[in-house]
């Protein structure tokens, strides 16, 4: 494919497609997000409105970093807080699907539809790519941002529409993308994070309880595989728990597995072959998280498992 055309193709069909009017775009700290905003702000420049949605389900510090990331590319940033609203929207859900379609909602039904009422837009751009159309339409997975494919016609239900500038893209493409747009290397080469964000890591219900321990667990597995240059890697928390030792005494503790793929476009994935005193060295700092007495590595490729857990 020639990267350049498709940019300056994906550019004209926004301005035509949106005119004169306003669209919103949404952040999630992503490489697909962060590629389509930059292609918008090209296309519509002040007409485009970007926000970043605080859905609580955030890495540590991430609302700050992308919205300094984006600021040093002079594209400014609103950052919306909206965690009370995922979090009661994921109470007492434990089903992976139905965890799934609640944040579905909360974004398009609540707070989508609220920025675009609240910015008289009449369009909203989505980060969807290929694998993530591909993936809904087998039944594999819900992802979050798949309407069209489910039947669900966005206008009708939420009273905008919704534009995908890299659907017919894979993960590999859109780096190439990115970085034809003058992307800094840091977000041409950021690492996919999932739009549910940490509640596809956690097994069982989403509380700020299991949230603040995965968050915990993902920074300490960032920090010490940035330099990997694995695919993919992140922690995950089970809702099993396991018999411990800690000062002496039983414990019945939580388990974190730690997971680090390699792929090319996230449709297949192999484990990473990580040296044993690297991960020797993650699984110490993160059972030293609270509650946490077990973790474990995840040497399952994809198929049969996928690269999250739910
Ligand atoms: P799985 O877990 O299906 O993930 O092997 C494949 C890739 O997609 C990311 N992922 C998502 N991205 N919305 C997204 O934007 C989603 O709902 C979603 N679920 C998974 C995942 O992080 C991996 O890179």
């Amino acid at each position: 494919m020639n990267y350049r055309k498709f940019i300056e193709a994906q550019v004209a069909q926004i301005q035509a497609t949106v005119g004169d009017g306003i669209a919103i775009s949404a952040l999630s700290g992503g490489v697909d997000s962060s590629v389509v905003t930059v292609l918008a702000h090209r296309a519509l420049g002040r007409q485009l409105k970007v926000f970043f949605i605080d859905n609580g389900l955030m890495r540590k510090d991430e609302p700050r970093t992308v919205v300094r990331m984006f600021r040093c590319m002079r594209i400014p940033v609103q950052l919306v807080d909206a965690r009370k609203e995922f979090l009661d929207a994921l109470r007492g859900i434990t089903d992976p699907e139905a965890k799934r379609e609640a944040i579905t909602r909360t974004f398009y039904r609540d707070v989508f539809a609220r920025l675009v009422r609240e910015t008289g837009a009449r369009f909203l751009l989505h980060g969807t790519i290929l694998t993530d159309i591909e993936e809904t339409v087998a039944g594999i997975k819900r992802q979050h941002n798949i309407l069209a494919q489910l039947g669900i016609d966005p206008e009708r239900e939420f009273g905008y529409q919704v534009l995908e500038p890299l659907k017919t893209l894979r993960k590999d493409g859109v780096r190439k993308v990115a970085a034809l747009l003058g992307l800094p290397k840091d977000l041409v080469q950021r690492m996919p994070f999932p739009g549910p964000a940490l509640a596809a890591r956690i097994v069982g219900e989403v509380t700020e309880k299991e949230l603040e321990l995965v968050r915990e667990a993902t920074a300490i597995v960032e920090e010490e595989l940035k330099s990997v240059r694995a695919f993919q890697y992140l922690a995950v928390l089970l809702k099993d728990q396991a018999t411990g030792i800690r000062n002496g005494r039983r414990e019945f503790g939580r388990i974190v597995v730690v997971r680090c793929v390699d792929s090319k476009d996230a449709r297949s994935a192999t484990p990473t072959r990580l040296p044993w005193s690297k991960l020797e060295r993650i699984c110490q700092r993160i059972v030293a998280l609270p509650g946490v007495n077990r973790c474990v590595y995840d040497l399952t490729s994809k198929p049969p498992a996928t690269i999250e857990y739910v």
